[in-house]
């Protein structure tokens, strides 16, 4: 960023971050606040903090004697205007780059005094997180909360000129819309004028991104608030950023190369990392490999299939098994009793939810120890690792039970062998498209197909006329971007013609006058050119947090909702007085 000419008011003529042992002898102004002061003698200290540094202010208690008085009862986070000479440093701070420099103060005034912060503003915080983010102003002065909103303002103004140098434009689209039965729940705001009648904020600007390609400007993207009423977990929040993007006139290679240059530019200049060429896998092989649709790829530890090698003896427990899996885990054939007890504890909590773990030991001389030694003969255990690529010194973890349910355990046990052995570690990158999703999902509880990405999404052409008569095979031209196993950004190919949107409504269960009702309006604009598209969106916040290596995206909102979706600061959501109630025709019942 440029320094000072920018930076210097009426009121500065620095800032804290910028004064060097070049500055010697000039007089300069600052204003900040304090961050501590520290009385050592005969001479006086104040850090003084704003967004650019720290600079310490010096009072000579035996030259300066009434500014010294003047200072000894300021406190922390008051706001100062400093007015005094720089000075080279006698005792340099290596630690702080205003470290070599004081200034040796000649004015104070001060701007604004303050409380005792109810936590101290430091990176390592006494405030516990319902405290911070009660006082989230407060928290925001932190250097750690500043830097993750810088590092965000960065990765935003990266997105804008990449996109706009390949002739994206940037447009709005309105944030009360109209409700939806797809997708999550949606949050919804009464209408004054309509009384009874409800907008609903957008979970994704979806529908109008698709409408501006019918509109002809054929390349858009919006770096723009979502909002989805869901479960929070540490990578969601109730209202989130997308940056979405949509093209016209594209296949989905088109789309991949597009995007995929989008996420190199962004990992070669905030983080200096070149990335290879992302690789690709199906869904259909993740589920199968990894068991889970965004796979952490910093390791390997495949599944290997075992249901044909180990339902021959008179193990119950693998005889009535659906499935049966296992993964390897390189270099743990030592574990110890308590380290395998430990495993089982882990697949056994209700999160998991495994009855059990089948453990096999390769041991250094070839032999195979087993938790289901009484079982099966050293020859079918023998088959066991030959199949897994087990060396002496492996061990090999085994879950059996429901395909579906008994993959999402294994690959949970996965996760968990690849954090044990460091195999996650931060500052690696794997980056991954995960395609040809499914085209829809099926619910048992409501019985009916779910578009598993959102009913706008075209199936494969050559799929179909398998639609409606076999829903579940139809795959889509459908994609994820899966970073270090989180899901980044997903899109598709959409539908753009009338008779498929209307056929793919009615496999989802809308009756005609259901689907002209939420959806006559993108149906109706497919009557009038619609050119063949697709786009994606990616996470902004969660780019943010990957790219730190930070667990929560709370951290890279300025204001984000707590796990309650609730605003600690604002103490909201809260009631509305009874006067809005009526005027907004809304009668609440207990
Ligand atoms: P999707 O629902 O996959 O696609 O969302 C795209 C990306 O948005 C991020 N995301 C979230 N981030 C934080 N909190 C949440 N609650 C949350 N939900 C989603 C994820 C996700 O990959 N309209 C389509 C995109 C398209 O088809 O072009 C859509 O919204 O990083």
């Amino acid at each position: 960023m440029k320094q000072n000419t920018v930076l210097t008011t009426t009121m500065r003529t620095h800032t804290c971050g910028e004064l060097r042992v070049g500055h010697t002898g000039q007089t300069v102004i600052l204003c900040g606040w304090i961050q501590s002061i520290r009385n050592l003698g005969g001479m006086t200290f104040i850090d003084l903090r704003d967004r650019y540094g720290i600079t310490q202010l010096a009072f000579n208690g035996e030259t300066q004697p009434d500014l010294c008085k003047q200072v000894s009862d300021y406190g922390r986070e008051w706001v100062l205007r400093a007015t005094g000479t720089v000075t080279e440093r006698y005792n340099k701070n290596p630690k702080n780059p205003t470290g070599d420099i004081e200034i040796i103060a000649e004015k104070i005034e001060v701007l604004s005094v303050s409380d005792v912060p109810p936590f101290t503003i430091e990176n390592d915080s006494d405030g516990g997180d319902d405290l911070r983010a009660r006082y989230r102003y407060l928290d925001l002065r932190r250097e750690i909360v500043k830097n993750n909103l810088l590092f965000r303002h960065h990765i935003a103004i990266e997105v804008r000129k990449y996109m706009n140098d390949l002739g994206f434009v940037e447009i709005e689209t309105p944030f009360l819309v109209k409700s939806t039965p797809e997708g999550a729940r949606d949050f919804v705001v009464p209408s004054r004028v309509s009384r009874g009648d409800f907008y609903a904020l957008p979970q994704s600007p979806q529908t109008f991104k698709q409408l501006l390609m019918l509109a002809g400007y054929d390349r858009y993207f919006q770096i723009v608030k979502c909002f989805r009423d869901e479960d929070l977990r540490a990578d969601r929040q109730p209202e989130f950023t997308q940056i979405d993007c949509e093209m016209a006139f594209v296949t989905q290679e088109d789309i991949l190369q597009t995007f995929e240059g989008l996420v190199k530019h962004i990992f070669k200049v905030i983080k200096g990392i070149d990335i290879a060429p992302i690789e690709r896998v199906t869904y259909a092989d993740a589920m199968k490999y990894y068991g889970n649709d965004k796979p952490d790829t910093r390791f390997d530890m495949r599944f290997t299939e075992l249901t044909d090698l180990l339902q021959h003896r008179d193990f119950t427990v693998f005889k009535q098994a659906e499935w049966i899996g296992g993964i390897v885990a390189t270099g743990c054939g030592n574990y110890s009793r308590k380290q395998l007890d430990e495993l089982t504890d882990f697949v056994r909590k209700p999160q998991v939810g495994a009855a059990g773990l089948v453990y096999l030991l390769c041991l250094p001389d070839g032999k195979i120890k087993s938790s289901v030694d009484k079982f099966y003969a050293q020859e079918d255990l023998q088959h066991v690792a030959t199949r897994c690529g087990a060396k002496p010194g492996d061990l090999i973890l085994i879950l059996s039970g429901k395909t579906e349910k008994t993959r999402t355990q294994l690959s949970q046990l996965r996760l968990e062998m690849g954090q044990r052995l460091g195999l996650r570690a931060a500052g690696t990158y794997k980056l991954l498209w995960v395609v040809d999703f499914p085209l829809l999902e099926w619910d048992e509880e409501t019985g009916r197909y779910y578009a598993k990405h959102h009913p706008f999404t075209a199936p494969k052409p050559e799929q179909e006329q398998e639609l409606e008569t076999a829903p579940e095979t139809v795959n889509a031209n459908a994609y994820d971007l899966v970073i270090n196993g989180t899901e980044i950004g997903g899109g598709s190919i959409r539908i753009s013609n009338r008779e498929l949107q209307e056929r793919m409504f009615r496999v989802l269960g809308f009756s005609n006058e259901e689907a002209r009702k939420q959806f006559g309006f993108l149906l109706n604009a497919f009557r009038y050119g619609a050119p063949p598209h697709g786009g994606i969106a990616f996470g902004l916040d969660r780019l943010c947090a990957v790219l730190s290596d930070a667990e929560s995206i709370r951290d890279f909102i300025a204001f984000p909702k707590n796990n309650a979706a609730r605003d600690m600061m604002l103490d909201s959501p809260s009631s509305i007085s009874n006067e809005q109630l009526k005027e907004l025709g809304i009668m609440l019942t207990s």
